[in-house]
């Protein structure tokens, strides 16, 4: 294995590992009764998934794209931290976590001063919220404040690699303008979160309201303005891929629509609706998409599209569909039994992207 591979598949495989200690936590957090290593603090799920698996990962994308080795410093340090958390070393699991956040953000930063660019803005800024989140986790503040910032974090960075794409269609200049706006709305309402003063719990619901509002609009913006509209008109990996961002955005939407009238991570009888909205309907569905293009510029594996993949989305968005709407209407064995299938739309993705990969190595190899 070249040196450069060997930088990006340890990683990697670290945030592979949290991915699972993250799938492992949340079914226990459903009462299923897993077995996880006794180092495995099921209330760090959130932390495994975020911070842990997707910081990492994200982080390794921008490492791979400037293609320097000193950028895939970043990448580890979260990647160890990941580990560490898993391992149960929670204090220094974190603070490698916020090392790697501000690492990330500096990579940002460089790649603005290589091409600067209002992608490279939102996307630095969602770098920043991850930060703020890592920190307020470290600091021992209750995970539902982390959660929010987390949760900018993602959509912020998604939002921007859309738009970077979309530069080829050249979107309207009145259309950048009100994403420009449901960007900063996600913003502010994090920061709302932090007004001194106020009872916490009161403050963070006004703030979430706020940023529902804007996730709303970029939902609205990404149905009208994504390159996906189009392109679902064509076959193969092009028409799944867009699949998956349009279910993506409609999912924005209704996480957006949840949290305006409360039901975010701060509380509320739709907490679970609203998070796993936004983190499963809309996160792992993008995931899905992108999977088969960022693969292989990380891993060097070559992902052909099967047309199987349309049974883990499918999978994805059913038992999605089963979890809110009983977490919604209170019956819990819905919302339970939603979250067992969610973990296997999962696992299913994980199983038919590898065999995907190996078809490509076998048929090269014969
Ligand atoms: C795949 C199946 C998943 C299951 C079974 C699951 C399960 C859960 C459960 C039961 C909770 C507690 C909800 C509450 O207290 O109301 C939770 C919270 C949370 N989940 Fe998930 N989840 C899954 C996927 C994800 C994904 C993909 C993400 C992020 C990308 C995520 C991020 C979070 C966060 C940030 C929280 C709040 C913090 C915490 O309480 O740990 N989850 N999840």
């Amino acid at each position: 294995m070249s040196r450069e591979r060997w930088w990006r598949m340890a990683p990697m495989a670290a945030a592979g590992v949290s991915l699972l200690g993250a799938l492992a936590a949340g079914l226990a957090r459903f009462g299923w009764p897993v077995r996880v290593l006794p180092s495995l603090d099921v209330l760090l799920h959130g932390a495994f998934m975020i911070p842990g698996f997707l910081g990492t990962l994200i982080a390794l994308e921008r490492a791979a794209a400037l293609g320097v080795l000193p950028a895939y410093l970043v990448p580890w340090v979260s990647a160890v931290g990941a580990l560490c958390l898993l391992l149960g070393a929670k204090g220094a699991g974190l603070l490698l976590l916020v090392l790697g956040s501000f690492g990330l953000l500096a990579l940002y930063v460089h790649i603005y001063r290589i091409q600067p660019a209002l992608h490279t803005v939102i996307m630095g800024a969602g770098a920043a919220l991850l930060a703020a989140g890592n920190l307020l986790a470290w600091r021992g503040v209750p995970l539902d404040r982390p959660t929010a910032w987390w949760a900018g974090f993602l959509v912020l960075t998604i939002i921007g690699e859309r738009l970077e794409l979309s530069r080829l269609v050249r979107p309207p200049r009145l259309s950048v303008r009100i994403l420009v706006v449901a960007c900063g709305l996600v913003v502010l309402g994090l920061a709302l979160t932090l007004v001194p003063g106020r009872p916490a719990p009161e403050a963070a619901v006004a703030g979430t309201r706020v940023a529902g509002l804007g996730f709303i609009l970029q939902a609205l913006w990404g149905l009208r303005q994504d390159a996906a509209r189009r392109t679902a008109r064509l076959p193969g990996l092009t028409r799944f891929m867009a699949l998956c961002l349009l279910s993506g955005y409609v999912w924005l939407a209704v996480a957006g629509a949840l949290w305006l009238t409360g039901s975010g991570p701060a509380g509320g009888w739709a907490r679970d609706a609203a998070l796993h909205s936004l983190f499963l309907g809309f996160v792992m569905s993008m995931i899905f998409g992108h999977a088969p293009v960022i693969l292989p510029v990380v891993t060097g594996l070559a992902v052909p599209f099967q047309p199987g993949f349309y049974l883990h989305l499918g999978l994805l968005h059913a038992s999605l569909l089963v979890r809110v709407t009983g977490s919604l209407l209170g019956i819990p064995p819905a919302a339970r039994w939603g979250g067992l299938l969610n973990v296997a739309a999962v696992l299913l993705f994980l199983a038919l992207t590898a065999r995907a990969a190996l078809s490509t190595r076998q048929a090269a190899a014969s």
